[in-house]
């Protein structure tokens, strides 16, 4: 049996919808059966309906959506957040309170004490609030994963992850509504690159290996002056654990594309994986060869073999990672495990780093407490 998908946000044109489409249906898991894809009521219902929604479920905004999936029998199992980030409190707690489950896009919240709100939201309703920290979810990422915490790299001493871009580098289109608000206090938050970016690296490097960030030293930088928040910002961080760690990310590295990358070194080996070559990952164990591997080949472990879905050598890109996300979320949802899955208490995580981010940065890089207060 199907079940049904619901869509906020995400309309024709918008940057992460399709993605969330193609990833949703992919398995044959997800239905879409409501939404309402766009800021114009009109627009949304149109798109909607282009898209195989029935003309009573596509909804001209949220709040209606709501009220109208209430009250049905066969209402979504499902709704996937993907608005600006100013909306997503408001909409996740709503649906979380009247008892449906959620997948929000990142950052989750823009305050911390939103972030703990949503975590109290989603347990006292017993339903499932995943965060779409979609990258997490490759299978060379789980394969890196799975070898680090098997300690086949030994103690994790350190830590290099960047997430740096050119793609607002160009101080003569800043003024371009579509970059222009990313930098705007008002519609982006006290945070503006890492916030957007950085927060996928953080969350990274606590997937892989396994331990929270306990405190963060902060330089930002406006490089484009006319920028309120920052375009450039380097963390360094400590995990409860011990282990060192360095991230840089950045919005106007002109050259740069996607620019997601993450090395773990630890005591016995080193590894590293790149989002522009997610197939393979790179191992090399102390005073060896370094050795590329290679998803879909035989021995890797079982939740990269789970998770790879064409044969080896052929490229598995961005919309199947969000895929991957749909599948461990329609299996949580069946009453399935959800080990794997980036849940609400990751995203409070990456808001209260933001905030410890922000108040370091102001503070000459003061190393700052970075856990949610919930979880001190
Ligand atoms: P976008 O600006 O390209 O598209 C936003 C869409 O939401 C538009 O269709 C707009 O009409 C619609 N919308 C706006 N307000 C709405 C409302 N109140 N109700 C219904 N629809 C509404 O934005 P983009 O880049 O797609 O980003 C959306 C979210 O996804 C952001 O939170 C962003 O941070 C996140 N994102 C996550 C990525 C990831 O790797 N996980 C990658 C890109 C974006």
């Amino acid at each position: 049996m199907k079940l049904n998908w619901g869509m906020i946000g995400g309309g024709e044109g918008s940057q992460i919808g399709p993605a969330h489409r193609l990833g949703a249906q992919a398995d044959g898991n997800f239905n879409l059966a409501a939404a309402a894809l766009d800021a114009d009521p009109a627009k949304g219902r149109a798109y909607a309906q282009s898209l195989g929604v029935a003309a009573d479920r596509a909804y001209g905004d949220w709040r209606e959506m709501l009220a109208g999936e209430t009250a049905r029998e066969d209402r979504i199992d499902l709704v996937t957040v993907a608005t600006p980030n100013a909306t997503h409190y408001e909409i996740t707690k709503a649906f979380l309170e009247a008892g449906f489950h959620v997948l929000c896009e990142k950052p989750m919240t823009m305050t911390v004490e939103q972030g703990e709100d949503i975590v109290r939201t989603a347990r006292a309703a017993g339903k499932i609030c995943a965060v779409n920290y979609c990258y997490s979810a490759y299978p060379m990422v789980r394969q890196m994963r799975a070898m680090v915490r098997a300690g086949e790299i030994g103690k994790v001493r350190l830590v290099v992850t960047n997430f740096s871009h050119g793609h607002h580098g160009d101080a003569t289109d800043a003024d371009n509504p579509r970059v222009r608000w990313r930098y705007d206090p008002a519609m982006a938050g006290v945070s503006g690159q890492f916030a957007d970016c950085g927060i996928h690296a953080l969350h990274m490097a606590s997937f892989i290996v396994g331990d929270e960030v306990e405190k963060v030293s902060a330089d930002f930088a406006s490089t484009i002056a006319s920028r309120v928040l920052e375009d450039d910002a380097m963390v360094n961080f400590r995990m409860a654990g011990g282990t060192v760690g360095r991230l840089w990310t950045s919005s106007v590295a002109i050259g740069r594309q996607h620019g997601f990358d993450i090395q773990i070194f630890g005591e016995t080996g080193g590894m590293r994986w790149a989002s522009e070559q997610p197939n393979q990952v790179y191992y090399t164990p102390v005073g060896g060869r370094t050795q590329i591997m290679e998803k879909g080949e035989s021995g890797l472990c079982s939740d990269a073999a789970r998770l790879s879905r064409v044969a080896i050598a052929h490229p598995e890109g961005f919309p199947l990672a969000v895929a991957n996300i749909y599948v461990d979320l329609a299996a949580a949802i069946r009453g399935g495990s959800s080990d794997g899955l980036p849940l609400a208490e990751d995203g409070l995580r990456s808001m209260a780093a933001v905030y410890a981010s922000v108040a370091s940065a102001k503070a000459d890089g003061a190393w700052t407490d970075a856990r949610p207060p919930m979880f001190r």
